[in-house]
């Protein structure tokens, strides 16, 4: 299996992150191990890096691509699941936290792993094949106004209600099974120069749905904060403007010392301040790097230290 996937914003994540050569280090997005290589390169011989990724594909590629990798311990976990990771490893505290969200090239190129609308897969969207409920099961299941609701807040896709009132109508004649089912309905109702953004729209909003991608991301980025040590750095890669707007909150709150109603004379929260950020406004990828790789085009990356 090849990766096909070129790691985005490498040396400014590199820079980042890696603050002592012999470090603890957490990659939660291992993917192909495009930025855990470059990571691991960096270090001393004594240091550690704990890696997980929730595809079963890219966690499979990755254990053989770091057979013989003592510095390396691998899980199929959930990034979320990071206070669990620590635990089993007996970590108290990383040097640096690093996610570089959504999915891969490969995930998304390969079809059989059925997240490209290019080409006909399975309608499915699910990166942990053990979850309940996968894409074909809310457009042939979820109420007009559910699927309505559900591309508008994850797709930000202004003809939902009119894409779910299509879905409902097709799906009384034919259940939609296939990406290619989807896909041709949209197509009914979108003109041709619209329908790339449109699908990319569509399937993003079920896949986030689906991952429950905006859950994870906000339960991981506060578990990630306390199991940061004093100096240590998260760094965190998105793709959108939803994904963004987390993190970049997420790193403000981190900010403040007190978030009493202003009407307080005095402070009675009790909050503590725990973040610095490093990045004012986000680091966007050069034109280069763009010019390179398409995919990087939409990446941002916020940088913060544990204090
Ligand atoms: C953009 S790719 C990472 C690529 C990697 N940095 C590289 O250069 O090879 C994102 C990866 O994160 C994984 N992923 C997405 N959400 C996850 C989650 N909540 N927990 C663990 N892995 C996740 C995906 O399966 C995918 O392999």
């Amino acid at each position: 299996m090849d990766s096909h996937h070129t790691p985005v914003l490498l040396n400014e994540s590199l820079e980042y992150l890696v603050t002592d050569k012999s470090g603890i280090y957490f990659d939660g997005t291992l993917g192909f191990g495009g930025h855990s290589e470059e990571i691991l390169k960096l270090l001393d011989p004594g240091a550690s890096l704990v890696a997980t990724d929730i595809d079963i594909d890219a966690f499979n590629f990755s254990k053989k691509k770091f057979n013989e990798e003592k510095r390396m311990n691998i899980y199929n976990f959930n990034f979320s699941q990071i206070g669990i990771i620590s635990k089993i490893e007996s970590i108290s505290g990383f040097t640096g936290i690093f996610v570089d969200l959504g999915v891969s090239s490969f995930q998304l190129d390969n079809p059989s792993s059925g997240f490209t609308y290019r080409e006909k897969a399975k309608l499915d969207l699910r990166m942990d094949k053990e979850k309940a409920i996968n894409a074909a099961d809310i457009v042939n299941s979820f109420s007009e106004k559910d699927i309505a609701n559900i591309l508008y807040e994850f797709g930000e896709e202004k003809n939902s209600r009119k894409i779910a009132r299509k879905i409902v109508e097709k799906r009384a004649i034919r259940k939609i099974e296939t990406t290619e089912d989807l896909k041709n309905i949209i197509a009914q109702i979108t003109p041709e120069r619209f329908l790339t953004k449109t699908l990319s729209r569509v399937f993003q909003a079920l896949r986030i749905y689906v991952n429950d991608e905006l859950g994870v991301l906000k339960t991981f980025l506060t578990d990630s904060v306390s199991l940061l040590k004093k100096g240590g750095r998260m760094v965190v890669l998105s793709y959108h403007s939803l994904e963004d707007r987390i993190v970049k909150e997420a790193f403000k709150y981190e900010t403040l010392d007190c978030i009493c109603p202003k009407e307080f004379p005095v402070c009675q929260c009790e909050k503590e301040r725990r973040l610095k950020i490093l990045t004012k406004k986000p680091v966007l990828p050069s034109e280069n790097e763009v010019g390179l790789n398409y995919r990087a085009r939409s990446a941002k990356l916020r940088a913060a230290e544990r204090i």
